[in-house]
């Protein structure tokens, strides 16, 4: 019965197509991993907490708890084949458990629509940087110019809801034309793209004279920084920058060609996500300390200081205008993945069109997002449990459903499929098979929820 059922699993198609190669594969679980997180976030969060260390933590995270739960993800979307809902509703069904495991990918499919409303936000605020640094309005300016230029944008509604709204339009375009023609074609051109934009501002960041600087405070660990605060902010980094915990992954792995290798997949895309947060962190460090400026000044590292920087510098205007279109293409393919498992869903529950289930999704995602534009003016007096509309669902999501999704994950693909399913998928029950399952059954649940338990303030200070 089981290995029948495996059989058939075995030949399932999405409904979506696939991807044309493993390449194509590994270029969309990347567009989707590299993001505001890696190039806006990582940073500034870095820069918080005192460089180094905190870096180390963060790469072990990657490793121990990111990449189990990755492999879960992709293996649980190529062995269902369809959107996340479905995919866990049929392999609990499948592997003689419940279909009520739906749920997970229902949370799912909300998760990517809640953050995706106000990651559009902040993706429409890069892409009117775009304009604003094309103008030159930033170069010679000074650091209360530029915070006026930043108050005077997130303080009008009319402004920056525009821009969200050409984000949001951006992104249904992507999503509407469809896995082979839109989302591959998109990654194909953004991923390099990224790549090449970022070596030449490395090129520029290393000539700016505190490249020495740059590199010391982000990897000569002081450990004496180290709290459990900070090894605890690393791992949700780790967690939030690799996409993983609300389906995303999953739903692109339903695409994934039956011999794709999702381990080196996995360790393909988590060793590109790092990559690019440490150059991130290689071309915005040492630009920080060149101009004398703050790492630890928190969100406004990106939005005030690097317009600060670039404004000082020959060529500014220029370099500038680079940075902001790299950012805006990370949100973009990023804001891509987020859209892509409520989509899926449309399609196959409501029968669909991707086109329809895009503008529909868009459209309610538009909406949702307005929440977020206004809690930076007229409602920003409107505060209720964390903050702002926006602090409650940045909090909703990125601390409560994000961290649960990534234990249920794990603990699907770990304890829920038998060892049989799980083999199959990952190709064998070798040394590297064996360390999967230990981490996925054990160490990422626990560690996951270690993070979700301090986020809600369940656990008491240890440090
Ligand atoms: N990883 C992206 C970033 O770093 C954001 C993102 C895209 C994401 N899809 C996701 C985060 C799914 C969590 C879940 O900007």
């Amino acid at each position: 019965m089981q290995s029948s059922q495996a059989a058939e699993a075995g030949k399932r198609k999405s409904l979506h197509g696939h991807w044309s190669s493993r390449m194509a594969f590994v270029l969309a679980v990347t567009g989707s991993a590299v993001g505001l997180g890696n190039i806006w976030k990582f940073p500034y969060v870095v820069g918080q907490n005192g460089g180094g260390a905190f870096v180390l933590v963060y790469l072990a995270c990657v490793a121990i708890i990111g990449m189990p739960v990755m492999m879960s993800e992709i293996l649980m979307g190529r062995r269902g084949r369809r959107n996340p809902i479905a995919t866990m509703a049929l392999l609990g069904d499948e592997e003689g458990r419940s279909r009520n495991w739906k749920w997970v990918g229902g949370m799912g499919v909300l998760g990517g629509i809640l953050i995706l409303s106000f990651y559009s936000v902040i993706g429409g605020w890069t892409l009117s940087y775009v304009i604003n640094s094309a103008s030159g309005l930033f170069s010679d300016a000074t650091a209360t110019e530029i915070t006026d230029i930043r108050n005077g944008f997130i303080g009008d509604w009319k402004t920056i809801g525009f821009f969200h709204t050409v984000f949001m339009a951006l992104t249904i375009v992507v999503v509407a034309r469809g896995v082979e023609r839109g989302l591959e074609q998109a990654v194909r051109f953004m991923v390099p793209a990224l790549l090449f934009m970022m070596v030449i501002l490395l090129g520029y960041s290393i000539s700016s004279g505190y490249f020495a600087e740059g590199l010391a405070f982000m990897f000569a660990p002081d450990f004496s920084k180290l709290t459990w605060d900070t090894v605890l902010a690393a791992m949700g980094q780790a967690f939030f920058t690799l996409s993983i915990g609300m389906g995303a992954v999953m739903a692109y792995g339903a695409y994934l060609p039956e011999e794709t290798s999702i381990t080196s997949a996995s360790a393909t895309v988590a060793l590109a996500d790092t990559s690019i947060a440490i150059l991130a962190g290689l071309v915005i460090f040492p630009l920080v300390f060149a101009n004398g400026l703050d790492p630890a000044d928190g969100p406004g590292l990106v939005f005030i200081t690097l317009p600060l920087a670039f404004g000082q510098m020959s060529g500014g205007t220029f370099f500038a205008t680079v940075f902001f279109v790299l950012l805006s293409f990370a949100a973009w393919t990023s804001a891509i993945s987020l859209m892509e498992p409520a989509v899926a869903w449309v399609v196959e529950r409501f029968n669909r069109t991707r086109a329809q289930a895009a503008v529909m999704i868009g459209l309610l995602i538009w909406v949702v997002g307005f929440g977020t534009v206004l809690s930076f003016n007229e409602l920003s007096e409107f505060r209720f449990w964390r903050g702002t509309i926006f602090d409650n669902l940045d909090h909703l999501t990125i601390n409560i459903m994000l961290p649960l999704g990534g234990v249920l994950i794990a603990v699907f693909a770990g304890w829920v499929m038998c060892r049989n399913s799980t083999a199959d998928e990952l190709g064998g029950t070798g040394a590297i098979y064996k360390l999967w399952r230990v981490l996925a059954r054990y160490v990422a649940p626990i560690g996951i929820l270690f993070v979700f338990l301090k986020a809600v303030g369940l656990l008491p200070d240890l440090s």
